[in-house]
């Protein structure tokens, strides 16, 4: 049979819905509702259709030295994916051998148990950073922390990671897909030349509002940099994406802004929550992870999703009675807990 073995065994990955009706309340995978920098809108405008007749820039120079700027680190310790769902795949490549192992919490990012899968290598699960000792962090190489985690919101301090990057044996990533909303984060672990096992991942699909361009970038050691450079696609960041992204760096009052409307709504979705006596994990995201006072979480979900409003339900043990809410605009705020006000009963 020409489809490998671990593939035919292989459950997909599955990304929270994109409904193809227009007036839909769309607050399921953690996007934006604001749109972009309008610089990304005038570098689209003003693209040279001439530059698509080459290859982009295989080492992407001019955004690799913005950001650079932007999180004050040198710009050899910067990588840049087709989104940080790239950079995940590459880290599986890069620093997992056959029969080592890949740790992250459990919940947390679904996608990392999967890429275990496709790299054919095991996943190990972990209720906190504590239980990664002794037996079960045998052959652990590669831990992936998302932090603010998913699909709870809520963050560890980065004293605490950094406590974990010194003891763990292995290579960690701290998936940042969310900082940009939460209070402190951990650029300064990856910055710091003395960290040899640490690498900060970010993603301009949240907080940029750009989850279509596919750019995601992660700092850490020169060594650990370079082994991504080695192991991706020779261009993997197309023209356009590598043109856009800039411009959205160069205009990041414009991210902070839209971050700062993100965070205010929803601090009061989560007031009206908890007057509905809803249980609220404190949230450092730009979603909220939250049990319903009275119905299931599933029959809520199913409810909403008839009325074309889209939130995301994960069936798993630990996350069963809960629903992971994206923060909207203000409208689309109002308009689901209208809703929820009629099926929460
Ligand atoms: C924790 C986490 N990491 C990474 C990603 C993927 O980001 P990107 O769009 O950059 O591939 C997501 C997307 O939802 C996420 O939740």
């Amino acid at each position: 049979m020409p489809v490998t073995k671990s593939v035919r065994r292989l459950t997909a990955y599955t990304p929270g819905e994109q409904p193809k009706a227009k007036d839909v309340v769309k607050l399921n995978t953690n996007e934006n509702p604001y749109p972009p920098s309008p610089q990304c809108a005038k570098v689209l405008a003003d693209f040279d259709l001439d530059r698509l007749r080459r290859y982009p820039d295989p080492e992407f120079s001019a955004l690799r030295e913005a950001i650079a700027k932007m999180v004050h680190v040198k710009a050899a310790n910067i990588f840049i994916g087709n989104g940080s769902d790239e950079i995940l795949a590459l880290s599986a490549k890069a620093f997992v051998e056959n029969d080592e192992v890949i740790g992250s919490l459990d919940p947390s990012y679904s996608l990392y148990k999967t890429l275990a899968a496709i790299r054919d290598v095991e996943w190990r699960g972990f209720d906190d950073l504590c239980e990664v000792k002794g037996e079960k962090a045998k052959k652990l190489s590669l831990f992936l922390l998302t932090n603010p985690n998913a699909p709870t919101g809520v963050l560890k301090p980065c004293a605490e990671v950094a406590a974990f990057a010194k003891r763990f044996k292995g290579i960690l990533i701290v998936d940042e897909a969310y900082a940009d909303f939460a209070r402190e984060n951990c650029m300064s672990l990856a910055a710091d030349e003395k960290n040899k096992n640490v690498i900060v991942m970010r993603t301009f699909s949240k907080s940029f509002s750009l989850a279509g361009l596919r750019v995601g970038y992660c700092v850490g050691p020169k060594p650990l940099i370079d082994a991504l450079y080695k192991v991706k696609d020779s261009y993997n960041v197309d023209a356009i994406a590598q043109a856009v992204a800039l411009a959205a760096v160069k205009d990041a009052k414009w991210m902070r802004a839209n971050v700062k409307k993100v965070v205010a709504t929803r601090r009061r979705f989560v007031a009206e929550l908890e007057k509905r006596g809803w249980d609220v994990l404190p949230s450092e995201s730009n979603f909220v992870f939250a049990r319903p006072a009275h119905a299931k979480a599933s029959e809520i979900f199913e409810r909403l999703r008839g009325r074309h409003i889209y939130v995301r339900y994960f069936s798993g043990p630990k996350t069963v009675d809960r629903l992971r809410v994206t923060i909207g605009t203000d409208g689309q705020m109002a308009t689901l807990l209208a809703a929820l006000d009629e099926f929460d009963k």
